[in-house]
């Protein structure tokens, strides 16, 4: 891929998930993901109404040559499971930051890391990126797991350096490189 074209989200098989493009259809879903506490505390993504969630979608439903995004969906009933994605895509620079939620009747089954680890692994085999950066706040200890068992390395913590409803709190910054070794998952149904 040039680095000046905007990179394709292809349909991915991530073994006990699919990852998909995003489809306008799916708005009712994600709305009803949205109106979730765990979203809207730590989610980041500005969604306080079905217009803001028109607007989040639509933003996946453009192609962009600086981020990339897809639906986690449930290969048997194609329910929609989950987002990931990379935002902040610059392959000049090598460098990504990768975003993601579990809609709430699926988690706790491994789908984020596995999620996350297709989409990595798909980003390190087709563009020139080789290093995908995660941010978590803190107090988010659930997605912490996530980079951990996704096979990012622990970095550092960044002093109030998001707000979060309004308030600057400190995150965790992990990494994952084109060749750490990558994880071993799979999906708990
Ligand atoms: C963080 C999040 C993506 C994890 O997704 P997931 O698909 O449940 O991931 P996992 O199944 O690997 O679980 C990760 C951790 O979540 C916690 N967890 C387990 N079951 C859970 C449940 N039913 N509900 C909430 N958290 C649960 C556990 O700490 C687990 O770690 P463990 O495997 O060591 O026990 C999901 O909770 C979420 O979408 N949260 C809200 C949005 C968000 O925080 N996004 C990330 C912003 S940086």
């Amino acid at each position: 891929m040039q680095p000046d074209q905007s990179p394709e989200p292809v349909d991915l098989d991530g073994g006990g998930l699919r990852l998909r493009p995003w489809r306008a259809d799916d708005l009712d879903d994600a709305w009803t993901a949205f109106q979730d506490e765990q979203m809207r505390r730590w989610g980041g993504l500005a969604v306080d109404s079905r217009e803001d969630a028109a607007a989040w979608l639509g933003r996946r439903l453009e192609p962009a040559p600086d981020r990339l995004h897809w639906a986690v969906v449930d290969p048997g009933t194609g329910a929609l499971a989950g987002s990931v994605g990379f935002s902040f895509l610059d392959p000049v620079e090598g460098l990504a930051m990768v975003g993601y939620w579990t809609a709430p009747a699926s988690r706790g089954r491994g789908l984020a890391p596995l999620a996350v680890d297709t989409a990595c692994r798909h980003l390190f085999a087709t563009t020139a990126v080789d290093r995908v950066e995660l941010f978590h706040a803190i107090a988010n200890a659930a997605s912490g797991r996530v980079a951990e068992k996704a096979g990012f390395t622990w970095e550092g913590r960044l002093r109030r350096s998001h707000r979060y409803d309004g308030v600057k709190l400190d995150q965790f910054l992990w990494a994952r490189l084109a060749d750490d070794p990558p994880p071993a998952l799979s999906s708990r149904s």
